[in-house]
């Protein structure tokens, strides 16, 4: 069949559904995938530049001298343990993936957890699913494959045969073709970290690359030169550091009939986009937990009872589900907000005096329950929301 008349057609009918993620909707009917035409016969992996055999005059080839993300890590090793370990590495073993795409039957679901080349869709536009590999996931071939060559930015000599090219650091390529659904490369563009943001700048430019592949300085595969280079880490929701990065709390007391006002407010400081991202199943969620004088627990976010457990709660940042009829309350790059939605920023309780701890939570889906596992500093637990940050503060003085 003709490549580009099938990946043309596949591109049409993922339009459609292209909207789709995350399960909170039933994705429209998948496209059924053409297998990929068939590839140049590729050489056996092990450096060689040209295959035994190949004259030198051979036609350009249409595939890389290596084909899975291994070939790649031979060479490439601590850039290939950085991509295993993160999200790009696991976005077809993730269990949350595994679950909402019904164990990877829903075949709509595999175009960005799995897919060909970007170089290989129309306009960096609408990802396609590959037929082979899949458990590559988001591979080091569907960002750097460049037909027979791999893209690199310096245009380095190299048994891969690196070729250069400035798409490979241009964000609205490599990174919104998939990410831009979730409108998370409009945020970025519109907001204050922007190449384009208005002067005076609130604060110097930064990229999707600047903040989620930091630079390292060592070398491209062992023995090599030091390069100054990116990590291949993607640090995002479930990294308990970028997460730290990502949000600033801050309490304010005030005297009321009877008791205490606490209001809580939180600074997006670190995210060039929303927070959460929007990925709808995510949220952060603010918490207190205060004592009386005596020392007496009046409102505990670990109360295992729902009801006062939801009472120390204080707001909900989220976007919500497209079903759902709440307002979304998602925190733009900078703002700084408390009661947002139906939450009001506040809870009351009934003391003069005593002292607190504001918590941020952050949920990774809506069934991730807070519970004293939450306070663990360890990896992500399935179903288990992870506090980010405590701070403490005093009220009613003496
Ligand atoms: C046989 C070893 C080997 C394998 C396998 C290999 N590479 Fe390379 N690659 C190199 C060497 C050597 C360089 C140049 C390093 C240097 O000069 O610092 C390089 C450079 C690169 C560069 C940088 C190019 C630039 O100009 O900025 C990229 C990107 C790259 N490789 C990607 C890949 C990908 C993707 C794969 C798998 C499809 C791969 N490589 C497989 C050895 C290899
Ligand atoms: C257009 C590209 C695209 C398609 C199609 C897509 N996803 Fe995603 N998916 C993403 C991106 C990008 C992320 C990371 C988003 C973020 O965290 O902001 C993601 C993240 C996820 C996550 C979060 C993983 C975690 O650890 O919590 C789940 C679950 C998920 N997708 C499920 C699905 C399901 C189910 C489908 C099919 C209905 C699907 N996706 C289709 C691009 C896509
Ligand atoms: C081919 C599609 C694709 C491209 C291109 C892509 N991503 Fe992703 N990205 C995904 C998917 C899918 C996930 C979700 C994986 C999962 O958890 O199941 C993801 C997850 C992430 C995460 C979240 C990790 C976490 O902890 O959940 C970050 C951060 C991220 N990507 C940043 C980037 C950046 C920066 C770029 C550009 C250099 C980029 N991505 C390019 C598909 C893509
Ligand atoms: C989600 C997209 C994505 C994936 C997946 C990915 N890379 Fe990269 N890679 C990039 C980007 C973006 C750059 C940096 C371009 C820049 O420096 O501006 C890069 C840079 C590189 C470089 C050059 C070093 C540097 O920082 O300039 C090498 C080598 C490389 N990648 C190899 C790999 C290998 C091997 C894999 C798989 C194990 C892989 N990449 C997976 C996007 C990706
Ligand atoms: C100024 C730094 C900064 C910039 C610029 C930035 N991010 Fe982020 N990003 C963060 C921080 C901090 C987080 C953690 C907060 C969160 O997960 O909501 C994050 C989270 C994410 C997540 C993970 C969300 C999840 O649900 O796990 C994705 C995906 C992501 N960013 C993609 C991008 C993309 C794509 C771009 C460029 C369009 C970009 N980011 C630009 C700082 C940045």
């Amino acid at each position: 069949m003709n490549r580009s008349r099938a990946l043309r057609l596949l591109a049409g009918l993922s339009v459609l559904a292209a909207a789709a993620c995350g399960g909170d909707e039933p994705p429209a009917k998948p496209p059924t995938p053409s297998p990929l035409p068939a590839a140049t016969p590729v050489p056996a992996p092990g450096g060689a530049a040209t295959a035994p055999g190949v004259p030198a005059a051979a036609p350009v080839p249409t595939r890389p001298m290596f084909e899975s993300a291994a070939q790649c890590g031979e060479c490439h090793k601590a850039i290939w343990a950085e991509w295993k370990a993160s999200f790009h590495g696991q976005a077809m073993t993730d269990p949350h993936f595994l679950k909402l795409s019904d164990g990877l039957k829903q075949e709509e679901c595999i175009r960005c957890h799995a897919p060909v080349p970007l170089r290989e869709m129309d306009n960096w536009e609408t990802p396609i699913a590959r037929a082979d590999r899949r458990e590559d996931a988001v591979s080091c071939l569907s960002c750097h494959q460049s037909g027979g060559n791999v893209a690199g930015t310096r245009g380095l000599p190299g048994p891969c045969r690196p070729v250069k090219d400035p798409d490979q650091s241009d964000p609205t390529k490599v990174c919104f073709t998939c990410h831009n659904q979730h409108k998370t490369g409009e945020e970025w563009l519109a907001g204050p970290y922007a190449p384009d943001a208005p002067e005076p700048r609130q604060v110097e430019r930064k990229t999707c690359l600047d903040c989620h592949m930091p630079y390292v300085e060592r070398p491209l595969v062992e023995g090599g030169v030091p390069r100054r280079s990116r990590r291949h880490t993607w640090p995002g929701g479930h990294d308990m550091a970028q997460l730290r990065r990502a949000a600033k709390l801050e309490v304010e007391t005030t005297p009321v009939e009877g008791g205490t006002r606490i209001r809580t407010w939180l600074t997006n400081v670190g995210a060039g986009h929303n927070i959460p991202s929007d990925a709808r199943h995510r949220s952060f969620d603010v918490y207190v937990k205060v004592w009386d004088e005596e020392g007496r627990v009046v409102l505990d976010p670990l109360d295992p009872d729902p009801t006062k457990q939801s009472r120390a709660q204080t707001a909900k940042y989220r976007l919500q589900y497209r079903n759902s009829s709440l307002p979304d309350t998602q925190v733009p790059p900078l703002a700084r907000v408390s009661g947002l939605g139906g939450w009001k920023g506040t809870v009351d309780v009934p003391v003069a005096r005593g002292r607190g701890e504001a918590w941020l939570v952050y949920r990774l889906t809506p069934e991730d329950a807070l519970v004293a596992g939450s306070l663990a500093e360890g990896p992500y637990t399935m179903n288990v929301a992870r506090r980010v940050s405590v701070i403490e503060f005093t009220f009613g003085g003496r």
